[in-house]
């Protein structure tokens, strides 16, 4: 679970994993999530330099590991998976900034792992259209809307493809790429896309919380 980012897109105040969401972290639902989810074991989170001993309480109960996070999403991602027991062979990697992936989502992605796909991504069918646009703002290209999908997290994979694909993330190409997925396409491994969940959206804007009290604190699917 990266969470080690610092959420300037939020406004000032603390790490974007450690904000309220109805009365508990982003990071607390994520992980709750997570841990509710019968097909998950050890969890691993990157956690932003300094926070350890507030995300070790704000974790309590749940048997996490926690991590110090990097400079990028890409680096927590690798410190987090160094930290993984050796006999795990499936990852699923998660942004805290998505706390309320459904569980079904999760195993739905784990599945999909265990029945033989190097890499799953959840993702949704996009409602406006998308262009490619150059630097000077002409557009470039309008790929077809009904081939686009708006990518989540959890995403899964085989250890051993995750693992080579992080090698690349320190290689030409690999600096721009913003999510794991990404990486395993850098390799040329397939990369399966199944049904994403709506409830499985990143929080990034201080909209994005808007109504967040009336979220409930329970960890519930
Ligand atoms: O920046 P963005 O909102 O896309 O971040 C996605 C996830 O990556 C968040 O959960 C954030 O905490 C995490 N992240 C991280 N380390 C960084 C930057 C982002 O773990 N250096």
């Amino acid at each position: 679970v990266p969470a080690a980012g610092s959420g300037d897109r939020l406004g000032p105040g603390d790490p974007k994993a450690l904000r309220p969401l109805g009365g508990r972290s982003l990071l607390f639902h994520a992980v709750a999530r997570l841990r509710a989810a019968q097909s998950v074991g050890p969890i691993v989170v990157a956690v932003p330099a300094g926070s350890q001993d507030r995300v070790a309480a704000e974790l309590a109960g749940l048997a996490v590991t926690a991590v110090a996070g990097g400079a990028t999403r890409q680096e927590s991602v690798l410190a987090a998976l160094r930290a993984l027991p050796s006999e795990v062979d499936v990852v699923l990697v998660h942004d805290a900034a998505r706390p309320l992936a459904p569980v079904s989502l999760i195993n739905a992605i784990t599945a999909a792992v265990l029945a033989g796909a190097p890499a799953v991504v959840p993702g949704l069918p996009v409602h406006d259209t998308v262009k490619r646009v150059g630097p000077t703002g002409l557009v470039l290209e309008t790929p077809p809307r009904e081939t686009l999908r708006a990518i989540q997290t959890p995403q899964g994979f085989q250890r051993s493809v995750l693992e080579r694909a992080h090698v690349l993330a320190g290689q030409p190409g690999g600096a721009g790429v913003t999510d794991d997925a990404g990486l395993v396409e850098l390799l040329g491994e397939p990369v399966l896309v199944i049904p994403g969940a709506v409830n499985a959206f990143k929080i990034t804007r201080p909209e994005d919380l808007a109504g967040e009290s009336s979220v409930s604190a329970e960890p519930a699917v």
